[in-house]
């Protein structure tokens, strides 16, 4: 973390202002690369345990040097893809909408989470349709975008639209790499005004031509990412609505992002990328119910 970044957070300087999150994080105490359930995973490349306990533990003081609040889920045994916990639901208004996992390997998570939403003050409400959380569904002012193609199932869209009472927009994806809308979008303004647009990043090629069309009229100031900085998981990213933490390898993201003002704070987490996530991957938004 430099010191500019913290400086940056503590001084609100520009027009853009931050807010104060709190995330949910696993430490990845259990981290490896057993199994194979999308295309970054290759099992019979070794991971470094350690090496990915250290690149965590950077995102997770980064988020404290930014005076976001961290809360913090016991790592399984045996769950090896509990680090990215924002696959363990979503939460809004004090509820905690349930995970249901696509793939049995990581099925056993969601008790895991739901206890933990309970435990923590939340309402929890079991899915019946298959989801994977915040991987797939992402508030962007008064409107959830719904992902969908690979994991979270459309019918889960409708779920959370019933459950939240919010517009649900469905995109759908469709390159095998960017298998959870957040490893092709990212909101860059949490909060917003009622009424307003909240701003976004994503990358064109990873969704289909209809939701191209709705993503460019819904959100025509967004700023579109290229390849480059997207195959780097570039749009991995967490907004605090100025403060932005992104990999340090998607560089032309981090240009397109000061250019509208925010303040890109790089955070390296490659081990983590050997198991298809990164820094959004490992964040999960706490809305609602306190501590
Ligand atoms: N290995 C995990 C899986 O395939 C990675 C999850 C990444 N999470 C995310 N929110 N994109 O499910």
């Amino acid at each position: 973390m430099t010191n500019t970044a913290v400086q940056s957070a503590q001084n609100q300087t520009g027009e853009r202002s931050r807010q104060t999150h709190r995330y949910l994080m696993c430490r990845p105490d259990h981290f490896t690369v057993s199994y194979r359930i999308n295309p970054w995973m290759e099992p019979a490349r070794p991971t470094d345990t350690a090496l990915a306990v250290r690149q965590w533990q950077v995102l997770y003081d980064t988020y404290r040097a930014l005076g976001h609040e961290v809360q913090l889920i016991d790592p399984v045994p045996g769950l090896p893809d509990m680090v990215y916990t924002a696959n363990g639901g979503f939460t809004l208004d004090g509820i905690a909408y349930g995970a249901r996992f696509r793939f049995a390997e990581r099925a056993p998570e969601a008790e895991y989470f739901d206890e933990w939403f309970a435990a923590h003050g939340f309402e929890v409400v079991k899915p019946s349709q298959v989801n994977e959380g915040e991987g797939d569904f992402l508030l962007a002012g008064d409107v959830i975008l719904g992902g969908t193609g690979f994991r979270s199932s459309g019918e889960s869209h409708r779920e959370v639209a019933e459950v939240f009472g919010r517009e649900v927009l469905s995109l759908n994806l469709v390159e095998p790499r960017f298998y959870h809308l957040d490893t092709a979008l990212t909101v860059l303004d949490p909060v917003v005004e009622a009424g307003d647009t909240a701003g976004i990043a994503y990358l064109p090629s990873a969704f289909d031509e209809a939701s191209r069309g709705v993503l460019a009229e819904r959100f025509p100031d967004a700023i579109q990412v290229g390849p480059d900085d997207g195959a780097v998981f570039g749009l991995n990213s967490a907004s605090d609505g100025y403060n932005v933490l992104v990999s340090p390898r998607a560089t032309g993201f981090a240009a397109q992002l000061r250019e509208r003002g925010y303040h890109p704070v790089t955070v390296d987490l490659h081990e983590l990328l050997l198991g298809g996530g990164g820094i959004k991957c490992c964040t999960l938004e706490l809305r609602g119910a306190a501590g």
